[in-house]
């Protein structure tokens, strides 16, 4: 079966969660199962091979996909967390998702300056927090090398959120 295939097969649909009127899209699933999780990091490493000096983690679900990244290409791996997780000096973005507003922080000066970052994630819904990593990710001096998620939710706005950076999904759907 092609990645594609498995991603649909395996994950699962939730309506109204975590509020009312989310149709939540739950890859916990695929993640579980070894052959699924083998094939999207090894789809996502050859989509941008060549393309990315480091791999950075959207927490918390794009932090499964980023350290195998990173270790599957022995590359550094950045840590984009949740406002307040990060001690000392940190950059920070507020951003707008499907379900709230949330803060995204970063440390700036831990991997090499002008390093190309590969930001992954498991769902790019509204874009809004691909577009916070993009900016933190710029603001800390490096440069985004890409975009890799498992799935797009399409008509969300999400692509054309993240205008001209190159973004991969490996499923898109409705
Ligand atoms: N992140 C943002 N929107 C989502 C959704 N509908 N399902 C899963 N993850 C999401």
């Amino acid at each position: 079966m092609s990645v594609s295939d498995l991603v649909l097969e395996l994950s699962d649909t939730i309506p109204d969660f975590p509020k009312p009127g989310i149709v939540f899209r739950d890859l916990t699933p695929v993640f579980a199962n070894a052959d699924a999780f083998t094939a999207i990091i090894d789809d996502l490493a050859a989509r941008f091979a060549g393309k990315y000096d480091a791999v950075a983690g959207l927490e918390a679900r794009g932090f499964l996909l980023a350290a195998a990244l990173a270790y599957a290409g022995h590359v550094p791996l950045v840590a984009i967390r949740k406002e307040g997780k990060l001690p000392g000096e940190v950059l920070s973005e507020t951003y707008d998702l499907e379900y709230g507003t949330a803060t995204f922080e970063i440390h700036p000066g831990q991997i090499v300056s002008g390093s190309r970052v590969l930001i992954v994630d498991d769902v790019l819904a509204t874009g809004g927090s691909a577009v916070a990593a993009t900016r933190l990710v710029e603001r800390a001096g490096y440069v985004v090398g890409g975009i890799g998620v498992v799935l797009e939710l399409d008509g969300l706005g999400g692509r054309d959120r993240l205008g001209d950076y190159e973004l991969y999904s490996i499923v898109t759907e409705a």
